[in-house]
């Protein structure tokens, strides 16, 4: 038996990587995510039973959880050199002008982008990942392996034809869209944002624990190979072996890479992505210039900091001064204080800029601003621009220094800064007006209560007419209320009162998300409704209780005993609980038994906002359907959730099957859930 379940685990692991290449690789399904659900659960038993085969690199390592308590010192085998940069087009026409000096062989260039990140050694050995080293100071990094092995575009283990020791470097990064996401949710948690990719991108890195590492979406781009056997190729088909193995490579048709022959063919590459860099959905900083042939690489050499043979085009970062008038304070939903500064406004790339943000006081008084400095402002990475420094020969010697403001902007109470805090708060949360409309604008939100009909001004007008004061009161408003209210047509009216009236069937973790305690963002409210069921035995839960659950550590079990202490909450949860919103995830109630489905085959695909996965299929079972994993002519219905994949979606056009959103399918079939607004898919012809 035993033997049997080794071999099952071994041929898992292999299948799964195989999945993961496919799906990260190459944007391709090949099994429907339930089964590689399946799949990877089935491996991960497995290996619970069997701890003796414990391998690193198994599939199901990617998910995270291991702790680095210091990430340790290791050298690098070849030196991590910096590229020696350059910001005019004659820099580059003399660097073209040095090689060939010294080369009389014919040889070709190669541009890539120079993506803005982290630099990261990865070595292999027997095509498996064995070490992942940040660049430190070049000869020495640190291990960050557990962080990067969660990498999804990273392979755990190499395919094809690969030497027994292998080097890549490459640099992690953040995508565009998966740093607002990151921001996105720190938001929704009252958390400060980060600035920008690339230092959070660091920052993740060294995060302790894996699996919180495994969640960010972190990617990484390659751009250098060290090979043991010997192949001594062009750069280009380097990239060709590195795609065979199972790494991502930087794509040819998007012209990430281009080999060029001469001066002429870098200038067009660096004038291509100077107009387009905008639109890539990564950062980058500038071009790089390599020499194509490694062998004359060899041959020109490197100086102790970077090599001979390559060149780095930097893209300006567009810099301006401006007289600093002002530093306004902002009052965030959970209190935070952001200083902001008022400028004089000044054109930057053709917009406008009449603010920068300085993140905090440690800020303010690192840069030393005062107000009627002239400025440096930047438009870089970022989507604010930033002040990066006073220019000091034009001070008025008569400047004072700024001093942080010692009390709330809007409601004058005493700011306090814990010392482990970056940002001072302002504690009087159930009275400051910015924080009872950020909490109201937040409980409405698209991911939490979802109403329609409102909007932030919406609230603004509700809250300034004192007809709401805390959530609850959303519940309480009738027709009359709203109608006397500026611009507020019947109609409008009647939105509003239905999209509250719907709000009341949002499942539990909606509500607890929506009702934006500190730390408890989207998934912890999950998981704590999962853990809990009841409303009722999470506000009498211990400190100790909260944080032995998954995925609460002290800070969020402390928020939420102090957010349960106070009895203004406990109020408005009454309130609300009074007005029949769910307070429950018993979803089995929630269910209507019938036979609507009978005989109709479903497929679910993607991940879903108010069900599991598990559920959406208990619920096809329930109502007499039949759950199958792939799209064929014989399905009748595809459940379309976020992130599902393309080929799904192409296959069900073709057979011309009914393709549903997840919140269509549960009103089609009664469940006691909210109708979807979005139409972005056909509806289904099917009933
Ligand atoms: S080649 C110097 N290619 O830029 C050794 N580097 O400023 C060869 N970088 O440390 C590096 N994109 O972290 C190379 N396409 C690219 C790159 C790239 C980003 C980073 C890398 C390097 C730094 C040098």
């Amino acid at each position: 038996m035993s033997k049997i379940e080794i071999n099952r685990i071994i041929e898992l692991r292999g299948l799964i990587h195989s999945y993961n290449t496919q799906y990260y690789i190459h944007s391709n399904s090949v099994i429907s995510d339930f089964e590689f659900d399946q799949l990877l659960k089935e491996l991960e038993q497995l290996e619970l039973k069997h701890p003796e085969i414990n391998d690193p690199n198994s599939p199901t390592k990617r998910v995270g959880g291991d702790i680095t308590k210091s990430f340790e010192t290791v050298s690098h085998k070849y030196p991590m050199l910096s590229l020696s940069n350059s910001y005019s087009k004659d820099d580059i026409a003399e660097f073209d002008q040095r090689v060939k000096k010294i080369i009389d062989v014919p040889y070709s260039y190669i541009c890539e982008l120079k993506y803005d990140g982290v630099a990261i050694s990865i070595t292999y050995k027997d095509g498996k990942l064995l070490k992942a080293i940040t660049r430190g100071d070049g000869t020495q990094g640190e291990d960050v392996t557990n962080n990067v092995r969660t990498i999804s575009s990273i392979p755990l283990v190499l395919s094809g034809d690969y030497p027994k020791n292998l080097e890549v470097r490459g640099e992690i990064m953040y995508s565009k869209s998966a740093f607002e996401e990151l921001n996105q949710n720190r938001e929704n948690e009252g958390l400060p944002l980060f600035s920008n990719p690339r230092n959070s991108a660091s920052g993740t890195l060294k995060l302790q624990d894996s699996s919180i590492v495994a969640k960010r979406k972190l990617d990484c781009f390659l751009y250098s190979v060290f090979f043991d056997d010997g192949r001594i190729n062009k750069v280009f088909e380097q990239y060709k072996y590195l795609g065979n193995f199972g790494f991502k490579t930087p794509s040819i048709s998007k012209r990430y890479v281009e080999t060029v022959k001469d001066v002429d063919g870098i200038m067009s590459f660096i004038n291509y992505w100077e107009e387009k860099r905008n639109n890539l959905p990564f950062e980058i900083d500038g071009i790089v210039i390599k020499i194509n042939e490694t062998d004359i690489q060899k041959e020109i050499g490197n100086t102790s900091k970077s090599p001979r043979w390559a060149i780095a085009y930097k893209y300006k970062a567009i810099q301006v001064s401006t007289v600093l008038e002002e530093i306004v304070y902002q009052v965030g939903r959970t209190g935070a204080i952001t200083p902001v500064a008022n400028l004089k406004p000044v054109v930057i790339s053709g917009t406008i800029v009449k603010r920068a943000s300085v993140h905090n006081s440690d800020q303010i008084k690192k840069l030393d601003l005062r107000i009627n400095d002239v400025v440096f402002v930047e438009k870089g990475g970022e989507i604010i621009p930033k002040i990066i420094g006073v220019n000091f020969s034009e001070r008025s010697p008569s400047s004072i220094a700024h001093s942080f403001i010692n009390n709330c902007p809007e409601c004058n109470s005493i700011l306090v800064r814990d010392d482990d805090q970056a940002h001072h708060y302002c504690l009087n949360s159930n009275l400051c007006p910015p924080q009872i409309k950020g909490k109201l604008i937040h409980f409405i939100g698209r991911k939490q209560l979802n109403i329609d009909g409102i909007g932030q001004e919406t609230i603004e007008q509700l809250y300034n007419e004192k007809l709401i004061e805390n959530v609850a009161d959303l519940y309480s408003l009738n027709k009359e209320d709203l109608l006397p209210i500026d611009r507020m047509a019947e109609k409008s009216v009647d939105n509003i009162i239905n999209g509250i009236q719907a709000s009341k069937s949002a499942p539990f973790h909606k509500v607890l998300f929506g009702l934006g305690i500190r730390y408890v963002g989207e998934t912890v409210a999950k998981k704590l409704t999962s853990y809990f069921k009841d409303i009722n035995h999470l506000r009498n839960s211990s400190f100790e209780e909260l944080c032995n659950i998954d995925e609460v550590g002290e800070k969020i079990a402390e928020s939420l005993v102090e957010y349960f202490s106070l009895d203004y909450n406990n109020k408005i949860i009454d309130e609300l609980l009074e007005q029949g919103l769910q307070m429950k995830s018993d979803h089995s109630s929630n269910l209507v038994k019938s036979n609507i489905l009978e005989n109709k085959k479903i497929v679910i695909s993607g991940t879903f906002e108010n069900v599991s996965r598990e559920e959406l299929k208990s619920i096809i079972e329930t109502n007499g359907g039949k759950n199958v994993s792939s799209v064929s002519k014989a399905t009748d219905i595809l459940i379309a959730g976020d992130n599902m994949g393309p080929s799904k979606l192409e296959k069900a056009k073709e057979f011309n099957i009914s393709i549903m959103k997840e919140n269509d399918f549960l009103s089609l079939i009664n469940y006691n859930e909210k109708s979807s607004d979005s139409n972005q898919y056909e509806q289904g012809q099917l009933f």
